[in-house]
């Protein structure tokens, strides 16, 4: 990353005392830019993405993860997919199936018959009975509810919830299938009618990976559907907030913020949103809503709301630009680190 410097005034701090001719302001884009300047939003604007389900609570990847995440009011929902031997789209994080299932292989040798033996619960264990979703929410602890979750049912789940949900799947490389990974994903999200909206519409889905060869596929085979490059560093060449052609969406790790602030002001001078990964802690929290970015990724979706105040216990100085989410323990301002 290029060295810190004090970030530029914000778009909308900028515009206030510039002159603006009777032909009204005139859009100059910055070289490379994708689009006009984004404006930062506030608290209450920031969509609590889900990471893996609620899954600091209940075990990730699971159907009982995301319903748990949709009951607690999540925005959206992330999950991971792969290949099965058998070409089926099923969400699982790990090359192998040993951390979270009480099975060993790997997931691409696999048919999902065989994913479908194991189980995927018993790994992970609720800190306290009593105080877990499931002791307020039974139901997840239902026949079939910590089997392997294929994608489709997951997609199930989201056109038949109530509200609008958005879906970001994160395509998961190497593999051995390569692009088929794509071809199955934009085949299946066009079975649900998802994987091509029309002029002026959006999917509710995105697709987001590391890889920017996986991104390019999505973007030739679904044009129309949003990308997002994630980052686990930030590359010599989109230091300065551009991403590659076709991309508007950048997925930064919280760390990259934590050390570079800035970078978020960057990506939308360039006219580029950011969504961020994975925000659990309160200080992270704060610093996203502080950074104005565009979606908080995370594996406690509640706590995050609470944060956010979205949870009924709102402060009023939690819509105001730029401010944190606050409560009695969170500071009033908060320094970048
Ligand atoms: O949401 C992006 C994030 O999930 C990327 O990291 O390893 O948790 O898939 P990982
Ligand atoms: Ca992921």
């Amino acid at each position: 990353m290029q060295p810190l410097r004090r970030p530029e005034p914000r778009p909308h701090e900028r515009r206030r005392s510039e002159p603006v001719s009777a032909a009204g302001p005139r859009v100059a884009l910055r070289p490379g830019a994708s689009g006009p300047a984004l404006p930062r939003r506030t608290a209450l604007q920031i969509p609590v993405i889900a990471h893996r389900g609620a899954s600091e609570d209940v075990p990730e990847h699971t159907l009982a993860a995301y319903e748990a995440a949709l009951l607690q009011g999540a925005d959206g929902l992330e999950c991971d997919v792969r290949l099965t031997a058998d070409m089926q789209l099923v969400c699982v994080h790990d090359r192998r199936v040993n951390r979270t299932s009480n099975g060993r292989g790997v997931v691409s040798t696999l048919e999902l018959a065989q994913l479908r033996q194991l189980d995927f619960g018993s790994w992970k264990q609720p800190a306290s009975e009593s105080e877990s979703e499931y002791a307020e929410y039974p139901d997840l602890r239902r026949e079939g509810a910590h089997r392997v979750l294929t994608l489709e049912r997951l997609l199930e789940l989201v056109v038949d919830h109530p509200r609008p949900v958005q879906m970001a799947i994160e395509t998961k490389h190497p593999t051995r299938y390569a692009g088929l990974v794509e071809e199955h994903l934009v085949a299946l999200l066009d079975r649900f009618g998802l994987a091509h909206p029309r002029l002026g519409e959006t999917s509710p889905v995105r697709v987001m990976s590391f890889s920017a060869m996986s991104v390019r596929r999505i973007r030739r085979l679904a044009p129309s559907l949003e990308t997002v490059l994630l980052l686990d560093r930030v590359p010599l060449r989109l230091r300065d907030g551009s991403l590659p052609r076709g991309v508007r969406i950048a997925g930064p790790g919280i760390h990259i913020l934590r050390t570079h602030p800035e970078y978020v002001e960057r990506l939308h001078s360039m006219g580029n949103r950011v969504h961020v990964w994975t925000v659990d802690q309160a200080t992270d929290i704060d610093l996203c809503v502080e950074l104005g970015v565009d979606a908080i990724i995370s594996n406690r979706p509640k706590a995050v709301l609470a944060r956010l105040g979205r949870d009924g216990t709102a402060h009023p100085a939690a819509a105001r630009p730029g401010a944190a989410g606050l409560n009695a323990e969170s500071p009033e301002s908060f320094r970048f680190p």
